[in-house]
């Protein structure tokens, strides 16, 4: 690799900082833990979504019970961008449509009313709300005042901890901008998601996003001065992207006082059924994006650079001066396990041991409506193996395993005999650490957090196949029976 600490705009303590990482990174492919391709897979739901089978209405509410305090996150999924980004695998609708999405707000409206149908509640009691995308922001503030008027009507607020929006910030900037950041903030909303992206110019053109840099610049200044809480979100490993590039942009994002920072992976192949359009953009110019080498050490000189200035790491890959400010969604759904319903176009539902997914389609996801039936496409209910990995796996990512939850939502089972040999192993390779109350990830763990919550997923679920990984010990597909006991640990 032809870099030096002064090209790439860091400091030699820094660089080496970085190229330990990357030793640690190839030693692990050695060992197993990633696979020898150094391909990276994000660990985000358990089973990953694109493995579950079609899951009809009664089968999902069959002997579902309400939570005990009846309360839930709730998230609303609004499919419309201005423009499809490169890199974005979510099935969206581009151009505006204003009929087309009336349309899609009616629809959602009645959805509601199907859901709480079956669940037998004429309010949601809500601990706290997402409405993403797509780019709910992209609608009219005449449509958002419509969309807020009839979601709210039938939510109960009154314990709401935060009402959250994900949005692109074309859509916060002049006369329509100041009027959206209104109309949210009128109906209790405090929280936004901004999706940044880079501060690259260049890499912004690459990445056919609908703003540019200033615009960026203008709608966090407008979300701050309109009192939101404000995360802004990054991609490392884009095409186009350098070491010097990125340092940049990270170099400056820490100066635009956002409480927090969120960094993600470039991830080339689709998660679901849609394939963005990156995959054909590398395959085209292949010179232009990072290798793996490079990917990884941008990874380590963003959290470097955030730790100089007082950003530390709290749910994972959000970085933050104050340890409360994360999205109360994303803390309740993947470390809480509380049960969540979604609303539209590909939103899903977790309660409790089970989980739905609805169409990705918008003509199926009409007709359903209309025919008075929940738009569900596919989802599981999960076995008792299949909830002591998710109860272990979406938590162990995003911050720690609270052995307590845990047992209440495996019916019992304890973690303190479970998965001993895997976990043993993986606590003498300095990747996890465990005290009476929580198993966790530690430093190093914390970096290759996705790798090592695919360590305790089944056989059948892991990304890759065995002989994708080296034979080392960290090989996921050892010791994957939860029973398994110290005297039975597989030998590599
Ligand atoms: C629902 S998306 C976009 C939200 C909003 N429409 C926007 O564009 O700002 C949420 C975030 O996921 C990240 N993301 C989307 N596709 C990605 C990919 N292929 N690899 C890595 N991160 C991705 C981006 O940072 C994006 O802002
Ligand atoms: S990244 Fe955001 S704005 Fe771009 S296509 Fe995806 S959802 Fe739309």
């Amino acid at each position: 690799m032809n870099t030096t600490a002064g090209n790439v705009g860091v400091s030699d303590t820094l660089m080496q900082k970085a190229l330990s990482r990357v030793a640690d990174f190839r030693r692990f492919r050695e060992e197993g833990l990633i696979c020898r391709n150094g391909e990276f897979f994000p660990s985000v739901h358990y089973p990953p979504i694109t493995m579950y089978s079609e899951l009809d209405e009664d089968a999902l509410f069959e002997t579902y019970t309400l939570p005990q305090d009846r309360k839930f996150d709730v998230y609303a999924h609004i499919p419309f961008c201005k423009q499809r980004c490169v890199f974005c695998h979510y099935p969206v609708m581009l151009g505006k449509k204003q009929a087309e999405m009336d349309q899609y707000l009616a629809a959602m409206e009645k959805e509601m009313d199907i859901y709480m149908r079956r669940l037998s509640i004429d309010r949601i009691k809500v601990r706290s709300i997402l409405v993403g995308g797509g780019t709910p922001s992209y609608l009219s503030p005449q449509q958002l005042t419509h969309f807020l008027n009839f979601f709210t009507r039938r939510l109960d607020l009154s314990e709401c901890e935060q009402f959250n929006w994900d949005v692109d910030p074309s859509t916060l900037v002049g006369q329509d901008g100041l009027e959206r950041l209104r109309i949210l903030r009128g109906y209790g909303s405090d929280r936004l998601t901004l999706g940044i992206q880079s501060l690259d110019p260049t890499v912004l053109e690459i990445m056919n996003r609908p703003h540019d840099k200033s615009v960026a610049l203008e709608a966090i200044e407008n979300s701050h001065n309109a009192g939101y809480q404000i995360n802004i979100e990054f991609i490392f490993g884009h095409p186009g992207e350098t070491l010097a590039s990125w340092v940049a942009s990270m170099r400056e994002a820490v100066t635009l006082g956002t409480e927090e920072i969120q960094l993600y992976r470039l991830k080339v192949e689709a998660y679901g059924d849609y394939q963005a359009p990156v995959k054909k953009l590398i395959d085209k110019r292949p010179d232009r994006v990072p290798s793996h080498d490079e990917a990884i050490m941008m990874k380590q000189f963003a959290i470097d650079i955030l730790a100089e200035n007082g950003y530390r790491e709290n749910l994972r890959r959000v970085y933050t001066k104050e340890r409360k400010h994360y999205s109360c969604y994303a803390h309740n759904q993947c470390c809480m396990l509380y049960d969540e319903v979604g609303f539209g176009l590909t939103a899903f539902s977790s309660l409790r041991d089970r989980f739905v997914l609805n169409t990705p389609n918008f003509g199926e996801y009409y007709q359903a409506i209309e025919e008075g039936r929940l738009p569900l496409n596919r989802g599981l209910v999960r076995d008792l193996d299949q909830q002591i990995r998710w109860a272990i796996v979406l938590p162990l990512k995003n911050r720690d395993v609270y052995k307590k939850t845990f047992q209440r939502l495996t019916g019992g089972e304890s973690l303190n005999h479970l998965f001993r040999p895997k976990i043993a192993r993986l606590k003498a390779y300095g990747l996890l650490q465990e005290s009476e109350r929580n198993l966790g990830l530690t430093e190093l763990g914390t970096f290759f957090a996705d790798e090592v919550a695919h360590q305790f997923h089944h056989q059948d679920y892991i990304p890759h196949s065995q002989e994708a990984y080296a034979s080392g010990p960290l090989n996921p597909y050892l010791d994957t029976d939860p029973y398994a006991t110290e005297s039975m640990a597989a030998v590599a």
